[in-house]
């Protein structure tokens, strides 16, 4: 079969690496895809949201399996437009409509989700601009710290945790009266603060069964012992020591199982991934949120894990026949070290000719954001620029592996944490 990934990062990039090891690909195409990619797949220069343009690419390349890496095309309706058009309708896609994305694309939609169906939660409440009084007087009457979140899509960016009330409640008038995060924050969810230790648990759904694939433990802050801004991700490990047979029995049958319940009782038929970001407090899972796609860079841990084939079990997902299918996972572990620009998750310089990348040897190089110079080098050019994958028997012999490559490969600016890993190694 041929298949159309849709994204440019490291995600897709492992997506890709991971289904051509198929033996039932002929053809996989990337679009955008970035200059890595194009080395093991072929890439189109179609925006991730321009889907007329998708679609005519999907007829013409006779695509039978849509692969949909990022939110945006599936908050936007991505399956919803296959699925109206006559031509396209054939077409397989792994990601959900755009009911179903809601999930990640709202997050006043994801609560109410929870709160109805009885999944673990922070107690939380919603404000709109009418409404911003009373929320400025619910901060008053709240614990502290406090979280607060914009309602839409903010590229992983739209959460406070307000240490004190004079920062929630200007955070709050910035984000409703202000449009801090644009629309997103149109509407503020705002929460009860959750003390503990994050992780998360990917779920394949086949539209009424599911699979639990390898959980992962993603490292969010641009700064060594979790310090700084947020980014969209500085390194992953998989399998988190924390999540022992217990805990993860617990995420199945508290989260996952009434999460899979909940979207069928919603009349919701969803055939891709969820990603459920989790706080394990004193040993049971909350969630934190919902997204209606892969992790980045937790995909870059996640499916060098998996043993099984990937398109055999996306087909299956595609078909509703899940159960039919054996998933096995590595006991090794595997961790990833992204290299950024210098500057980034801020301004951050790019253009600078990469090196080192051919000496690099046991490791996998997945390109999240690079591009190519007019010689032909590889440059960074995006704020996350390679996610560095190595396995091993422990966390330390995977991590020294991928911190070799980190030092191997070099350009102007490079920065990368030195300590991905390493607080769970007390757990061990
Ligand atoms: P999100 O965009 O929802 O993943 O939130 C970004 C980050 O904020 C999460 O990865 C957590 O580290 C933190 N966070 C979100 N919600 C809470 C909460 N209720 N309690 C503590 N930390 C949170
Ligand atoms: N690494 C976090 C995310 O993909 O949202």
């Amino acid at each position: 079969m041929n298949i159309l990934i849709i994204g440019s990062g490291g995600r897709e990039h492992a997506f890709a690496w991971k289904l051509k090891q198929s033996k039932l690909v002929q053809n996989i195409f990337v679009a955008p895809g970035n200059p890595g990619i194009a080395k093991i797949a072929q890439i189109a220069s179609i925006a991730v949201d321009d889907f007329d343009k998708l679609g005519e690419f999907a007829l013409e390349k006779q695509i039978t399996l849509l692969l949909v890496g990022p939110e945006v095309p599936l908050v936007k309706g991505i399956r919803d437009f296959f699925e109206k058009n006559p031509l396209l309708s054939h077409v397989k896609i792994i990601g959900p409509d755009a009911k179903g994305a809601q999930l990640e694309g709202s997050k006043d939609f994801s609560k109410n989700f929870m709160k109805k169906h009885g999944i673990p939660t922070a107690a939380s409440q919603t404000f709109t601009q009418e409404t911003l009084d009373q929320g400025l007087k619910y901060l008053e009457t709240h614990s502290l710290p406090i979280v607060l979140k914009a309602d839409g899509l903010a590229a992983g960016k739209g959460v406070i945790i307000a240490e004190d009330l004079a920062t929630a409640q200007k955070t709050l008038i910035e984000m409703l009266n202000h449009k801090k995060f644009g629309e997103a924050s149109d509407k503020v969810v705002i929460e009860q603060y959750l003390n503990g230790i994050e992780m998360s648990t990917f779920v394949l759904c086949d539209g009424s069964h599911y699979k639990i694939l390898p959980e992962a433990k993603d490292y969010k802050r641009i700064g060594e012992g979790d310090t700084g801004l947020n980014t969209g991700g500085m390194g992953a490990i998989s399998p988190v020591p924390f999540a022992n047979a217990e805990f993860l029995t617990k995420v199945e049958q508290e989260v996952v199982i009434p999460t899979i319940n909940g979207l069928k009782k919603e009349g919701i038929k969803y055939v891709g991934f969820i990603f459920i970001g989790l706080m394990n407090v004193d040993g049971s899972p909350w969630v934190i949120e919902y997204n209606a796609r892969m992790g980045d860079p937790e995909t870059e841990v996640v499916l060098p894990r998996i043993e099984s084939d990937l398109a055999e079990l996306l087909l299956a997902a595609a078909n509703g026949n899940l159960p039919d299918i054996e998933l096995t996972v590595s006991d090794l572990t595997a961790t990833t070290l992204m290299l950024v620009s210098g500057g980034y998750p801020e301004e951050y310089t790019k253009g600078y000719t990469i090196s080192g990348l051919e000496d690099v040897t046991g490791v996998e190089v997945f390109h999240a954001g690079t591009g190519l110079n007019s010689q032909g080098d590889y440059v960074n050019q995006g704020g996350r620029v390679l996610a560095l994958t190595a396995l091993g028997n422990s966390i330390t012999e995977a991590i020294q592996k991928s911190n070799k490559a980190a030092e191997t490969i070099d350009y102007e600016g490079k920065y990368y944490r030195r300590d991905i890993g390493l607080d769970l190694l007390k757990l061990v």
